[in-house]
């Protein structure tokens, strides 16, 4: 049903200096596997076969990534490892079309996400923001799913935030809660934690109809001189009903150092070829 998917790369990342010099900041690995694959395996996993990403000329490895290398698949093919060819040109990405549109000006998230629109056409589509890494059973898209087929309106994870970290985020002020999601009743992008109207944080996935351009379109640059998407769920709230799902599993904010630190510790602890030997480098540190 949701067969189409957003992930906008173009940022600088510019907390990751000098690291995203050269390299795009999503290219950076979580043990061996670039963060940006980790959203578009969860796009993938839940049916999407057409992901767009919003990008830059200068971020040409992210296309090399998952363009097919089949000369290499050959060489290793030829030298008996098999099993790296799948790690190279992973069978799932073949069913998938990529698209790859420059974002001329860092006009913000909505800027970004309104570079779509010619793609996503009359459809329902999802936005993944990569440097939100989400760890559960039931990946946060497929929660997401889940209310969007029953609501047929736009969906978006939140979670829960304390009040000293809440002005990072899109906060939205809760209505009905039913059958496990939450109506919206607004959305406010970035507040104070006096303004913020509840504890619930958007974080990067979501589901949206495609009457969000329209609100794109019309929707002003804030103070900070961007586009926010929050704005425009917003002004599409005025029009339509919109829920937002809480997120049931874990978290990790790879945009910041001590959030990329933090799940790289983590899935290092669940990969059975290294644990045991991290555990032990985690214990003679502490
Ligand atoms: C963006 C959105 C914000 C959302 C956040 C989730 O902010 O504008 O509403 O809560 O992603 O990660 P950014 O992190 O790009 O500043």
């Amino acid at each position: 049903m949701i067969k189409k998917a957003v992930l906008p790369v173009a940022g600088f990342g510019t907390r990751f200096l000098p690291a995203s010099k050269a390299i795009p900041k999503e290219m950076l690995p979580i043990i061996d596997k670039p963060l940006v694959q980790y959203a578009v395996e969860e796009a993938i996993n839940n049916g999407i076969n057409e992901i767009i990403f919003i990008t830059s000329p200068e971020k040409y490895s992210i296309k090399k990534h998952f363009k097919k290398n089949k000369e290499l698949e050959l060489k290793l093919n030829k030298s008996g490892k098999m099993g790296l060819a799948g790690k190279l040109n992973p069978e799932k990405f073949n069913k998938v079309k990529f698209y790859y549109i420059n974002q001329e000006q860092q006009n913000g998230l909505g800027h970004a996400i309104l570079h779509a629109e010619r793609i996503i056409g009359k459809n329902p589509f999802a936005i993944l923001l990569p440097d939100d890494l989400f760890i559960s059973t039931k990946s946060c898209l497929e929660q997401l799913i889940e209310v969007y087929s029953k609501e047929k309106s736009s969906v978006i994870a939140v979670n829960e935030i304390d009040d000293e970290n809440i002005h990072k985020y899109g906060v939205i002020s809760p209505g009905n809660n039913i059958s496990g999601s939450i109506e919206i009743d607004d959305i406010i992008e970035k507040p104070s934690s006096e303004e913020a109207p509840s504890n619930l944080a958007v974080c990067g996935r979501y589901i949206l109809n495609y009457s969000i351009f329209k609100h794109l379109k019309s929707t002003e640059f804030d103070k900070s001189g961007e586009i926010q998407l929050t704005d425009a769920i917003r002004s599409l709230l005025k029009e339509e009903k919109a829920f937002a799902k809480i997120y049931d599993g874990e978290k990790f904010d790879c945009g910041s150092k001590d959030g990329f630190v933090h799940a790289t510790i983590a899935l290092a602890l669940r990969d059975e070829s290294i644990s045991e030997n991290i555990k032990k480098i985690i214990k003679d540190l502490v």
